[in-house]
């Protein structure tokens, strides 16, 4: 039987991906604000590993105590977040599937209200379980507080944040390490002109946005060693020409794989509110390809990717090397045993409990 491009097992350094439906990185807002991983994330991520992806991504995990985006997301900076997430990266491999993690830290756009259940909205203040962000400037982002600009002792301390998140994360099982740069987050917030009006050597030149990020990239792989695969997520535009450009992304990817990301995970926007974006199915698709030709980097789609056939297409005709689906796995943990049998596949690794649910 021929296999699916969609099914074709992906190897990136020591890790071999049985297939290449992934997990979008997905903020779940239901940690404490201890941000300790609960059952809710062993249940939704585990449910997905049952679903056979070839990767089950966790969403963005804040690195320090000023990187989460709520007060209610999942962090990995403590001995407490460590074992929680143990607990997790255990069940998913005893699926046998590989399990990474999105590193990340939010800046301007941390300590706001969660996606859900909040009586408030924008910045959450210090009862709320908030905190003082910062930024590369003090340029705000819509309604919430303004960030304090991180001078040269601040950025030092988030690489090295960065990097003991690193550490932690491979303590915690994770085979896979991703660093979040896009969204609007703290290294897009560096990368785009929007966020960033920095006079010293992080801000005005592309060269100068990229270098925290490329400090990052650098002092992440040195943690991974040769055979951890390493990630990064990037907003391939700002959807406008006052904000990061795609050529521009085009070179940072380039960059950052010189530095050691193995794959560029293609997103876009986020930067800043109210910038209409022209979606569609596969809208970022292109971006993607852009990038893998460009920059001779191995790449992931994401962005409306819900159908097996158009999943196997981008795959199979070489617009990305994988694909990423955030909400349709959200209805559909099991999207890839769905999509196995929509392929006329017979899916050796089907789960021996679920055979009988075998078509
Ligand atoms: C509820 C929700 C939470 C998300 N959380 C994250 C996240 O933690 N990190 C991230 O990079 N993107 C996050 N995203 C974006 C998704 O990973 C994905 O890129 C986006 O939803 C587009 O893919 P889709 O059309 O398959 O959902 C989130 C999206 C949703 C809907």
């Amino acid at each position: 039987m021929t296999v699916p491009a969609l099914f074709q097992p992906l190897t990136i350094r020591s890790v071999t991906f049985r297939n290449r439906i992934w997990l979008s990185p997905l903020c779940e807002y239901s940690a404490g604000r201890d941000g300790v991983p609960t059952d809710w994330h062993l249940v939704h991520l585990g449910s997905v590993a049952i679903g056979r992806a070839g990767l089950v991504m966790a969403e963005a995990t804040g690195i320090n105590d000023v990187a989460r985006i709520s007060p209610h997301d999942v962090g990995i900076w403590t001995d407490a977040q460590e074992a929680g997430w143990k607990r997790v990266t255990d069940f998913i491999h005893s699926q046998g599937v590989v399990a990474g993690i999105q590193l990340a830290h939010a800046g301007r756009k941390a300590s706001t209200a969660p996606g859900w259940g909040a009586d408030y909205e924008d910045s959450a203040n210090a009862e709320q379980g908030g905190w003082e962000t910062v930024g590369p400037s003090s340029l705000a982002f819509g309604n919430y507080n303004p960030p304090v600009a991180l001078d040269i002792a601040g950025i030092d301390q988030t690489v090295a944040d960065w990097a003991a998140a690193a550490q932690r994360a491979l303590r915690a099982g994770f085979d896979v390490l991703e660093v979040h740069a896009a969204h609007g987050y703290l290294l897009h917030q560096f990368l785009s002109p929007i966020a960033n009006d920095r006079t010293d050597d992080y801000g005005g030149s592309l060269e100068n946005r990229a270098r925290l990020l490329l400090r990052i990239i650098r002092a992440v792989r040195e943690v991974a060693g040769d055979d951890v695969p390493l990630f990064l997520r990037v907003s391939a535009t700002d959807w406008t020409p006052e904000g990061l450009q795609p050529e521009e992304v085009e070179h940072v990817a380039a960059w950052a794989h010189e530095a050691g990301a193995d794959l560029i995970d293609t997103s876009t926007g986020g930067i800043q509110s109210g910038i209409p974006i022209p979606t569609g199915p596969g809208y970022q698709v292109t971006f993607a390809t852009g990038i893998k030709r460009t920059a001779e980097v191995p790449v992931n789609a994401v962005g409306l990717i819900t159908d097996p056939h158009q999943a196997n297409e981008i795959v199979e005709t070489g617009q990305a090397d994988a694909v990423m689906l955030g909400r349709e796995m959200m209805r559909d943990p099991h999207f890839a045993l769905r999509a196995s049998t929509a392929l006329g596949y017979k899916l050796p690794y089907w789960p021996e409990q679920y055979e009988r649910a075998q078509p």
